[in-house]
């Protein structure tokens, strides 16, 4: 099978990860504890990168959100497949997505997420696709802009498919 054209290159994620987590570790440099929590399934990577590229005292947390059915065309309403497991109360939060696109998602996190009493909430996200923003969501940190596309690899598939990708590269949905 023939690789997906690459958008961005593994050389560009890391060096911009690098940069993130420089910006991350300095904005949160007097705080004791940042809890960070990853959106599975797509963050797995850039959590893992990013994580360990701070120099600040920090801890990790998943959760997991389902919105897309098996393919690009979203199912509808976002719903809670796993809840952070760890005590979130009076700590600072910096949800970690892999790529905001109408922005549902993250929205539907940040509200979910409040519910539980943190100190603060960030949020970081290595893509983000303005354009097809349909809320207005506070993103803190962003990696890139990215246009309509669909965007696969380093934590990001297709219908479960290329998520191991040392790039981020492009594909053609089949159904949209
Ligand atoms: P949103 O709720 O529309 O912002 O969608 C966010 C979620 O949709 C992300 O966490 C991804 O799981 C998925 N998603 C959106 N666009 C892409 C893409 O281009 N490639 C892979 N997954 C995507």
């Amino acid at each position: 099978m023939s690789q997906p054209p690459v958008l961005i290159s593994e050389a560009d994620i890391q060096k911009r990860v690098a940069e993130l987590a420089e910006e991350i570790s300095r904005d949160y440099q007097d705080k004791d504890d940042v809890v960070l929590i990853g959106v599975l399934k797509g963050s797995f990577i850039f959590l893992a990168d990013l994580s360990r590229r701070l120099t600040i005292p920090r801890t990790i947390e998943f959760i997991a959100v389902s919105s897309y059915g098996n393919g690009s065309v979203q199912s509808g309403a976002v719903r809670l497949v796993m809840d952070v497991r760890g005590n979130i109360e009076g700590r600072h939060v910096l949800i970690v997505e892999d790529i905001v696109d109408t922005g549902h998602t993250l929205s539907y996190l940040i509200g979910m997420l409040r519910s539980h009493g943190p100190a603060s909430i960030r949020t970081c996200t290595l893509l983000h696709k303005a354009e097809r923003a349909e809320v207005d969501v506070k993103i803190d940190y962003v990696g890139f802009g990215i246009g309509d596309e669909w965007v696969v690899g380093y934590g990001l598939d297709y219908a479960e498919q290329n998520r191991t990708l040392p790039y981020i590269g492009n594909v053609e949905p089949t159904d949209r």
